[in-house]
């Protein structure tokens, strides 16, 4: 298993002359790159079957998209992990479903298989599973169950684009997933997110929902991008990637965070067992 660390704000370096030539060919709402993107991305993740990826406004747009094309039947319980980000139950009740939670596993904080068996009932459709913090859940188990109970597989994928789980990219073991763009995810575009999705034509109700939202106004855009240019400057200046003096001690400063996280994946693997051989 890799995980990835979700330390800092990742942009691609020439993010500036990317927006001056999306301004000056008046694309910085709608433009070919968007399609590029995703097309890149697919490349990058990868996946068998007929997948698709599609832009959001957000990455939780991408799981309510999801939900919809899935065309989960009302009042349906989707099983999600009781510790991620508090829009993952909120989306999946704001689509007319019911959230039902797991615990984690106290070693790697991510859905415990175990917690997931327990849970599931007739009126269970679907499981949720967060990468957490970069972590991949334990995805052998949970196929094992969707498969044993014909439920579907959403991959809340948010923080964890590059993580793998037995050498294969966290994101694409289920029927979706979806990912997020804000600042501290693994890539920063400054907001924005992505719904992977493996069925062509749930991809393609996906795509349709995300379509016929409105698009942002420039003024929004530029708005969004002056504030992602404030938080960067702000984080470069505290990373001293821009003073050669301080990315030392940054950079020592960040190991010695990082150590109890590696010493966490450790401890899981050991005691667990059940993960791939150790990447680094
Ligand atoms: C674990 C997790 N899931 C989902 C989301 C939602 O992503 P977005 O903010 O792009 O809607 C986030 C955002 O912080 C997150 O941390």
């Amino acid at each position: 298993m890799a995980a990835i660390c979700r330390f800092g704000m990742r942009m691609v370096p020439n993010i500036s002359d990317i927006i001056a030539q999306c301004r000056n060919k008046k694309q910085l709402v709608q433009g070919p790159h968007i399609a590029e993107f995703e097309q890149e991305f697919l490349r990058v993740l990868g996946g068998r079957g007929r997948v698709r990826a599609v832009s959001t406004e957000y990455g939780r747009m991408a799981l309510y998209f999801i939900l919809k094309a899935l065309n989960i039947p009302a009042g349906s319980e989707i099983i999600v992990p009781a510790l991620t980000f508090w829009v993952v139950p909120e989306i999946t009740r704001v689509a007319g479903l019911k959230p039902v939670f797991v615990d984690v596993d106290p070693h790697t904080f991510t859905m415990d298989p175990k917690a997931v068996e327990r849970a599931i009932t007739p009126n269970t459709r679907a499981i949720l599973p967060t990468h957490l913090y970069g972590m991949s859940c334990d995805m052998a188990p949970i196929m094992a169950l969707a498969r044993k109970h014909n439920l579907k597989v959403i991959e809340d994928c948010a923080h964890s684009l590059g993580a793998t789980y037995n050498g294969q990219p966290a994101g694409t073991f289920g029927d979706g997933s979806f990912f997020s763009f804000q600042g501290f995810k693994p890539l920063n575009t400054y907001g924005g997110g992505l719904a992977w999705v493996r069925d062509a034509d749930v991809a393609k109700k996906v795509w349709e929902f995300a379509d016929s939202e409105e698009w942002p106004s420039e003024k929004r855009v530029e708005s969004i991008l002056r504030a992602g240019w404030w938080q960067s400057t702000f984080i470069r200046e505290r990373a001293g990637r821009d003073r050669p003096g301080r990315a030392q001690t940054f950079a020592r400063v960040h190991r010695a965070n990082a150590a109890p996280r590696e010493g966490l994946r450790r401890d899981a693997r050991r005691r667990a067992g059940r993960y791939g051989p150790a990447r680094s």
